[in-house]
């Protein structure tokens, strides 16, 4: 019931004390909460994502011309599938530590706490340069890591998202996973709100960025969970699917 989880996740000045009391005296369980918020399979195979050219419209006009469209099964350019997830999902800058190592990927969407809770994932089925795959976003190395998935591509986009024929002939459909305890480990109840807001600004940037190329774009909340996690390897507990964005090349 939507009126019981809301009740049960405000803030109140008694609870911001508490919280703000088991923020602070802690830099380093801090440091370690909100580092690190990226995940890598450096046994998978990469696939680097190449440059493309930006093109330079205005915000106001990109605004006003995004539309959903459910046209989505023209071959989207590796090119453009790239700079859609660059700009859409960072890294705007990341944070090294003493050694070099990266701690943390600062990323184009504002996140509740800087713990970025989504990890972004690739159903590709007709990206041109890419094989058809089920593939993670790797912010850090900027690179496509190819997942094995449950199925092949045309029966995870069949049965997790219901046979609609404009999904299931979609080229790509970007989907957000959350890793909840990022961001609950936090904030508590109230993190849940946080994770799905930090879901909706990535989702925006993904269908201003589709519109900003040209290439139509489609979120969509009907979807299997169930079929959609499992075809990913998502548990649905620890990370579930949260939103998804379909996606086609230029009509
Ligand atoms: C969170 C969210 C979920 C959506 N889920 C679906 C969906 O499952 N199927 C669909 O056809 N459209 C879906 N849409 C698209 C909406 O129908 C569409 O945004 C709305 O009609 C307004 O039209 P516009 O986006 O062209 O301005 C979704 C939009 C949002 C923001």
């Amino acid at each position: 019931m939507h009126e019981l989880y809301h009740e049960n996740s405000k803030l109140f000045p008694e609870l911001a004390r508490e919280l703000a009391r088991s923020f602070s005296g802690a830099d380093d369980a801090a440091a370690r909460l909100t580092g690190r918020a990226f995940r890598q399979y450096p046994r998978a195979e990469a696939v680097p994502l190449p440059d493309a050219d930006v093109p330079s419209t205005a915000l106001a006009d990109v605004l006003l011309a995004r539309r959903s469209r459910r046209e989505l099964s023209a071959p989207i350019g590796l090119g453009d599938l790239g700079v859609l997830l660059r700009l859409a999902l960072g890294p705007s800058a990341v944070i090294e530590d003493e050694e070099g190592l990266p701690v943390q990927a600062l990323r184009t969407w504002p996140s509740g706490g800087g713990l970025y809770p989504i990890e972004a994932y690739v159903v590709a089925q007709r990206v041109e340069g890419l094989d058809p795959g089920v593939y993670h976003f790797n912010p850090i190395a900027e690179a496509l890591e190819r997942l094995a998935p449950a199925g092949d591509v045309d029966a995870v986009l069949r049965d997790g998202f219901f046979w609609q024929d404009f999904l299931v002939d979609a080229s790509a459909i970007v989907v957000l996973g959350a890793v909840f305890h990022r961001t609950v480990s936090k904030y508590g109840e109230r993190g849940y709100r946080l994770v799905l807001l930090d879901a909706g600004h990535v989702g925006q940037n993904l269908v201003l960025v589709a519109e900003l190329l040209g290439l139509p774009s489609l979120p969509i909340s009907g979807y299997c969970d169930d079929a959609l996690g499992e075809a990913l390897g998502l548990d649905g507990v620890d990370e579930a699917v949260v939103h998804t964005v379909a996606l086609g090349g230029r009509p």
